[in-house]
């Protein structure tokens, strides 16, 4: 039988209140919101009458909640340039912390995470839920099918929504965080297409702003080549444009035939499968419809971190620092090819 964790809030903001809150009321046999602290403290206390919490668990600063020896783990919603000092502060306190993506604003920070986390068994995990979608379990099963890998193509394309909620934040406006929307957004992308054709070593990339809204650059166009193998590859990504459909999707190709994860109706995704070593052999295509999920990969996401949490084994929950750290360089190496017209840049490493 699980054991009940008890979390604190850090952050209270949409996402806070939209997903994270939503997602631990589904699942109460496995958590519960006891505590929140926000810079604003009235919508702390906003949260706290929706979530639950009691008025005196509504702290005024964040020591406050992470020596509150009822919090089990601290799950922080913050802008991304917060997350380390948060951390660091967090395991400095005992605390296990979940804090959402992107790992950090700048790569400094991202490698102050990884040291962090390298140096506690305290799980410490960044929350990119894409991780956690179904769809990366079905896929995985039906590549060994296709035959080495040769190429992918990632596209994750749609109109410019004036009217986004997110986009109203200030911080978003006016982004620390390096890439903006290429980084708030982009490494879901990242998550679910690294953890099927692994690691980029190298990227040569253009982005480019489209929107003022946007803050900085919010198109990219790359091409990739995967860690130790010959895979090659393109990823694409920006939600900045004209009217146009939202198009998420992920084709792999093999040397005998190919994988699509196919998620651009997130309430229709699908694996499609063809087999077969050329155009006169392919077999029938096959469809592998996937349960939509309204969280998003955000409710497995959490119970893996509770698995983590209670076993005292950080090993047990995917989105890592270290695993997150290379979505966020993967952002700064599409930046720094960007600057230089497109030259071939080395992912950082740690
Ligand atoms: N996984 C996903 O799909 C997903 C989706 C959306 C957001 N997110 C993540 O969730 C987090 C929150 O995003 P959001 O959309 O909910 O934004 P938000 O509504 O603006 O929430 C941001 C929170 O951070 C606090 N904050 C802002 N600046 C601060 C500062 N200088 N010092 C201390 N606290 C500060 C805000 O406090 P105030 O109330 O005082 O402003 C607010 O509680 C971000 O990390 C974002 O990347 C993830």
């Amino acid at each position: 039988m699980s054991t009940v964790l008890n979390v604190g809030i850090v952050g209270t903001g949409i996402f806070a209140r939209d997903r994270h809150l939503p997602s631990y009321q589904e699942m109460p046999s496995e958590f519960k919101v006891v505590a929140a602290f926000n810079r604003t403290k009235s919508k702390a206390l906003d949260f706290a009458k929706v979530a639950g919490v009691s008025e005196d668990k509504v702290y005024d600063d964040l020591d406050g909640i992470l020596n509150d020896k009822d919090v089990s783990y601290v799950d922080a919603l913050l802008p991304a340039q917060f997350n380390l000092a948060t951390a660091q502060k967090a395991i400095a306190a005992g605390k296990p912390i979940l804090m959402e993506k992107p790992i950090a604003a700048t790569m400094e920070q991202a490698r102050g995470l990884v040291k962090l986390s390298d140096s506690t068994d305290l799980p410490i995990g960044i929350a990119e839920n894409w991780l956690y979608l179904s769809v990366i379990d079905i896929a995985k099963k039906h590549l060994a099918r296709i035959g080495p890998i040769v190429g992918f193509t990632h596209n994750s394309t749609g109109p410019f929504v004036t009217q986004n909620k997110y986009l109203a934040t200030t911080w978003r406006k006016t982004p620390e965080h390096i890439g903006g929307f290429l980084s708030d957004g982009g490494v879901h992308q990242l998550a679910l297409v690294t953890d099927l054709v692994g690691n980029f070593d190298t990227v040569s990339a253009q982005t480019k702003q489209v929107r003022k809204e946007s803050g900085t650059d919010d198109i990219v166009f790359s091409t990739v080549k995967i860690v130790d193998s010959d895979v090659i590859g393109t990823f694409t990504y920006g939600s900045a444009f004209g009217a146009t459909d939202k198009s998420v999707y992920l084709k792999i190709y093999g040397l005998n035939g190919s994988v699509l994860i196919q998620l651009s109706d997130r309430k229709k995704p699908y694996v499609r499968v063809q087999v077969g070593g050329s155009a006169e052999t392919a077999g029938k295509e096959e469809i592998y419809p996937v349960e939509a999920e309204d969280s998003f990969g955000v409710n497995e996401e959490f119970k893996s971190f509770h698995e983590a949490v209670s076993n005292k084994d950080k090993s047990l929950y995917k989105g890592s620092p270290r695993v997150a750290f290379h979505h966020l360089a993967c952002v700064a190496a599409f930046l720094e090819s960007s600057s230089k017209s497109g030259d071939n840049v080395k992912v950082e490493r740690i």
